[in-house]
């Protein structure tokens, strides 16, 4: 538990074990689910839960800071690591509302059961005043839900973007003490959970412009006493531009994919172009994620399986494409026994990239002296198409 500024609590939960999210999202540094307690002169409102494996820290964070009622508890986000513990909280204060917009209604009634009766349900720019706090309630659909929305306290300047600008770091600290830690561990929760919402992050960035700002107070990871470091990074990450960068998922079974990304990473690297190869045996798939934030290009590479991709590069590749990174290239090298689909197959899944397809490598066996030539053809188009593109 820590104060923000006067009134104003941090009285969420921090999950430092915690290895895995959804059950697919690699966590390295844990996470937390903070919620917020703000204190008004006429009423008290609680901002986002937490997950309901932690809800013994918020009543205990909630007891120690003395609430013994509460009036509204606000839900930005229908996400069970914020909103799993409402169904309690609304229990333990019976006369508590629940504040959320008329899609977030739908999603409380169908994923925990919250009666009509309980909820307040507020339009977009509402406000709540309780006394000498006022509340603004700003919908920013698609990040990452429908329904989500931010909260804004007025008085404080604090935004309360929930899953936005979040980051899944767990540490003992409240606010932001390292900047390049901090950085790190948004990136690849923006990879991993905004990406695919590039645009409509864009849109709700310029909103926010209109915003005096003091403190960010997300409801993963740390608390941002300079919003301007997560503004500027976001910024960057939702904008156009692209790094002259390869990014390089591959397996290989008997060493012919391997020796072809060996040579087409060295060949890159000769004409100065930055490669980030990603042995999907043994890749953490955050990083990946992080690596296609910038990249102008992917280059996936794989050997054929029973007439189609490896299993691995199937998975990879689809992430690519649900992810939907800015990437403006994309290409395969394949190795292959006799025949097959990989590289029709591999194209036919990246239908969400806006992208161009480059001509693929397609290799029988072990690579000979016209299959390295392919693979300098496949580097000097890289290279060409990068200096074009800057
Ligand atoms: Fe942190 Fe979308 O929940």
């Amino acid at each position: 538990m820590a104060m923000l500024k006067p009134g104003v609590l941090s009285v969420g939960a921090k999950h430092y074990d915690r290895r895995l999210f959804d059950e697919l999202i690699p966590l390295p540094e844990g996470t937390t689910y903070n919620a917020y307690l703000v204190r008004g002169s006429r009423a008290t409102a609680l901002i986002d839960t937490v997950d309901p494996e932690k809800e013994s820290v918020l009543f205990d964070c909630l007891t120690r800071a003395g609430v013994e009622s509460l009036d509204y508890v606000v839900c930005n986000h229908a996400e069970q690591d914020h909103s799993g513990a409402i169904p309690a909280v609304l229990k333990r204060f019976p006369a508590a509302k629940l504040v959320v917009n008329p899609k977030c209604a739908e999603f409380v009634r169908e994923h925990l059961l919250v009666p009509a009766e309980r909820m307040h349900i507020v339009q977009d720019r509402a406000t709540l005043d309780l006394g000498g706090k006022t509340m603004e309630f700003i919908f920013a659909p698609w990040v990452h839900w429908p329904e989500t929305m931010l909260t804004y306290l007025r008085e404080d300047a604090i935004l309360f973007p929930c899953d936005l600008f979040g980051a899944h770091l767990a540490q003992s600290e409240t606010f932001v003490v390292d900047d390049r830690l901090l950085l790190d561990s948004a990136k690849r929760y923006y990879a991993e959970i905004m990406m695919p919402f590039r645009a409509q992050i864009r849109q709700h960035l310029a909103t926010l412009s209109g915003y005096r700002l003091e403190m960010i107070a997300p409801s993963h990871g740390p608390v941002h006493r300079r919003p301007s470091l997560i503004i500027d990074a976001y910024t960057d990450w939702v904008s156009d531009r692209v790094a002259n960068e390869v990014v390089l998922p591959y397996v290989s079974m008997h060493g012919s994919t391997k020796r072809l990304v060996e040579v087409f990473t060295d060949e890159l690297a000769v004409r100065g172009v930055e490669v980030r190869p990603f042995n999907l045996t043994v890749s953490d798939i955050g990083e990946l994620a992080m690596a296609l934030v910038d990249a102008a290009t992917v280059v996936i590479a794989t050997p054929t399986v029973l007439t189609g991709p490896h299993p691995l590069a199937v998975s990879a590749t689809y992430l690519v494409n649900a992810l939907r990174p800015k990437t403006r290239f994309v290409g395969v090298i394949n190795s292959f026994g006799w025949g097959g689909r990989t590289v029709e197959v591999l194209n036919g899944m990246l239908t969400a990239l806006k992208a161009e397809i480059l001509t693929p490598v397609t290799v029988r066996g072990y690579p000979k002296e016209a299959d390295y030539a392919a693979v300098r053809a496949l580097a000097d188009g890289i290279a060409t198409k990068h200096t074009e593109m800057v």
